[in-house]
């Protein structure tokens, strides 16, 4: 057999192979796990989702190539009108919308279209991974941003050395932000476009927990400023948003430049999806109401922080996004050290920050979607777990 490429031995190790054995053996003993560490929503896709689906899919014309240029139009009209009516921002289905196979792909396909060797992508750290390994493999170089508590998780723009600047092509953001669960300010929005601007950059937005938000909370978006879409690029997804992650649904919106170059990128890998996915897809942005989702990730939210806070574990709640990050409590423990001890003494899977970057280490993530909850009880038992571990210090 030849040799995989050097490209592909540029993707780290997994970070999580010793929590994955340790709750491999929990399970293997019989432990009753709570298992705070993928963020995958737990309810099913809406019914009335899945019965469009089954609806289009008996419908002959999408049972073929969509041959649209960046989507299929019902579901890019549909996206339009969302976004229009959630943000407040109008753009034009027919040029300024791409749909994606999930906004995974799209996020790492950008960096092929854009990055040669020698150009650089600044990306958060910590951060999702996608941004940092695509670029890697498309040659290109990465400036990572440091995302700190104090500055509320935002990188600074004037801590960016100009050379980088000079050669970067493209800067990742992403707020709501997974694994910190921070939100951007119109403010930040407002830098960022203009620090772009000044250095011929695109900013990409990731923005895949837009509507995930509590006690009212709306997040801003890039294109509500002045000059947004002049050099921006943002990423939508239904995964988070309709419980539809194995449905593989996204888009990107924005620059139209940017648009078309992505979408020239994957006409030449993919033909799009299942065009009845697409239907659905419209189907959900047009009809469905997230609303009571949200209220139940509030309450588990608010059981996890308010019990933790209240056994000594300082938590910060988070306005969006479905994860709560916070600082190990155990004295002189790494991450990956604390997560095992959880996972060993509480028989709870937590994701241990250093996953996501060195700016990561000593931080923990645990997502507010776990499986087999009903009405926050998990929540409040892992509280009862974490305080009988003896894992966070009497307060
Ligand atoms: C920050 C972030 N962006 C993008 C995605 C990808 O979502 P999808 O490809 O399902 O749209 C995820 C998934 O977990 C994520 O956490």
């Amino acid at each position: 057999m030849p040799t995989r490429s050097k490209r592909l031995d540029m993707i780290p190790p997994y970070l999580f192979a010793e929590i994955a054995r340790v709750k491999a053996e929990a399970i293997a003993s019989g432990a009753d796990i709570i298992d705070l560490g993928i963020g995958d929503p737990d309810l099913p896709t809406p019914q009335p989702v899945i019965d469009e689906l089954t609806r289009s899919a008996n419908d002959p014309a999408t049972h073929r190539y969509d041959e649209t240029p960046r989507g299929w139009t019902s579901f890019l009209e549909a996206a339009a009108e969302w976004y229009a009516k959630t943000f407040g921002v109008s753009l034009d289905p027919s040029t300024d919308f791409a749909q994606l196979i999930g906004s995974k792909e799209g996020l790492a396909h950008l960096a092929w279209a854009y990055i040669d060797p020698g150009d650089i992508s600044i990306v958060p750290n910590p951060g999702y991974t996608v941004y940092k390994v695509n670029t890697l493999m498309a040659g290109g170089e990465v400036y990572e941003t440091p995302l700190k508590f104090e500055n509320g998780f935002l990188p600074i723009l004037e801590d960016i050395p100009t050379e980088v600047a000079k050669r970067a092509k493209l800067f990742y953001v992403c707020y709501p932000h997974n694994p910190t669960g921070a939100t951007a300010t119109k403010e930040f929005y407002a830098d960022a476009v203009k620090f772009c601007k000044d250095h011929d950059i695109l900013l990409v937005n990731d923005m895949a927990y837009a509507t995930v938000a509590y006690d009212g909370y709306v997040n801003p978006t890039v294109m509500q400023i002045e000059g947004g879409k002049d050099v921006a690029i943002e990423f939508h997804s239904l995964s988070k948003m309709f419980n539809m992650t194995g449905w593989r649904l996204g888009f990107a919106l924005g620059n139209t430049d940017a648009v078309n170059n992505l979408q020239r990128l994957k006409s030449n890998i993919d033909s799009k999806q299942f065009p009845a996915i697409a239907e659905a897809g419209a189907y959900a942005l047009k009809n469905v109401d997230n609303t009571h989702t949200i209220a139940m990730y509030q309450r588990r939210r608010d059981l996890l922080c308010d019990g933790l806070n209240s056994i000594g574990w300082q938590v910060t709640k988070p306005k969006s996004a479905f994860y709560v990050w916070s600082r190990v409590p155990a004295p002189g423990m790494t991450s990956a050290e604390f997560c095992k001890e959880l996972l060993q003494r509480a028989h709870i899977v937590a994701i241990p920050g250093n996953g996501y970057g060195t700016e990561g280490e000593g931080w923990v993530r645990m997502a507010l979607t776990l499986s087999g909850d009903k009405d926050g009880e998990r929540f409040a038992e892992a509280v009862r777990r974490i305080a009988a571990s003896g894992l966070v210090p009497a307060k």
